[in-house]
């Protein structure tokens, strides 16, 4: 009997050709390029032994249950995996699986590195303001971004992202390096002479943080309206993590009140939604310091194309009675 996948969204096709060749598999896809209804997600899973999720698809309990106990693997298309309910998972013994791929995290990266040009060059308020027509005449202090070169960057994590976006800052701009992280990272201090600090040195040092830590509990709300205030009132944020390591609420205080100088955000603590009340909504868009993109920091041909490729090469793995190259521990 070959496997039950069920892929709750349509996804690049590298990795759908992979698992339509295999004998062992057969496939049924969500059909339409929208979010499959919960209701339809609840029906639709029933029998299957594989599901084939994207980050939007909530996997809970209630989820598990609807499959049935034949339900063995969940093969989640991103690198995150905050949607799925892992303790769960592990009780029945269900093997989670992401896709970290070199390709994804290097897309990754160079949206967050896109994110700090936009937001120190001001190209987004730039060009709203040539495209505007108020481009009248040059002038020695028209529109004054800041330059990258000689700064100081804090990278709160240090895992494959944050490494990447390390290497790029500090071979190509010439960045001084600050991390922080839950051990000490010794081939990137070797690379790019990175210093480890303690998360309030780290923001009290830096004139650029990123983020790139996963969702986890001890990661909700690392960033409060407390650590927004060691910040230096020049400094920037990046998060192209995820949007609840960020208190959201206190992000807007802090820009609102100028605690700090801008912000790149890529992820919303309760995305889609920008911010959770219609006014910090309305203020966030007027802010002319803010570059905001919708979760859009993995969204090349290149990266996605991987991220199908790995996740159906992690369930043609698992088939075939072998752990799967990126199974998520609990
Ligand atoms: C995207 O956010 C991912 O986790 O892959
Ligand atoms: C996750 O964000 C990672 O660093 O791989």
């Amino acid at each position: 009997m070959p496997y039950k996948l069920f892929v709750t969204r349509s996804i690049p096709d590298v990795g759908i050709k992979l698992l339509q060749a295999n004998k062992n598999v057969s496939l049924e896809i969500y059909e339409r390029d929208q979010q499959i209804p919960r209701r339809e997600l609840l029906k639709r899973v029933h029998g299957k032994d594989i599901i084939l999720s994207i980050l939007t698809e909530k996997i809970d309990k209630e989820v598990m249950d609807a499959a049935g106990p034949q339900l063995k693997m969940i093969a989640n298309y991103a690198v995150g995996f905050d949607n799925i309910d892992l303790k769960e998972a592990a009780k029945r013994g269900i093997v989670v699986t992401n896709t970290p791929h070199e390709r994804v995290n290097e897309s990754v990266a160079e949206h967050t590195i896109a994110l700090l040009f936009a937001l120190t060059h001001r190209i987004v308020e730039t060009d709203a303001f040539t495209r505007a027509g108020k481009y009248h005449a040059w002038g020695p202090k028209l529109l004054l971004g800041t330059d990258l070169v000689g700064k100081t960057i804090g990278i709160i994590g240090t895992g494959r992202i944050g490494s990447s976006v390390v290497k790029r800052l500090y071979d190509g701009f010439g960045m001084k390096v600050l991390y922080t992280d839950v051990v000490r990272n010794m081939d990137l201090e070797k690379i790019t002479k990175a210093k480890y600090r303690t998360l309030p040195k780290l923001l009290a040092e830096s004139d650029f943080v990123s983020i790139h830590v996963p969702l986890l509990k001890s990661t909700q709300h690392l960033i409060a309206a407390k650590q927004f205030k060691m910040m230096k009132p020049t400094a920037f944020i990046i998060n192209t993590a995820r949007g609840p390591i960020i208190d959201e609420h206190a992000l807007i205080e802090a820009l609102r009140h100028k605690t700090i100088a801008g912000a790149g955000l890529d992820v919303y603590e309760f995305e889609p939604l920008i911010a959770m009340n219609p006014k910090d909504i309305k203020e966030l868009r007027q802010m002319k310091n803010v570059v905001l993109t919708p979760h859009t920091a993995s969204a090349t041909i290149e990266a996605r194309q991987a991220m199908s490729e790995t996740a159906a090469k992690n369930i043609l793995t698992f088939i075939r009675g072998k752990a799967p190259p990126n199974a998520v521990r609990t």
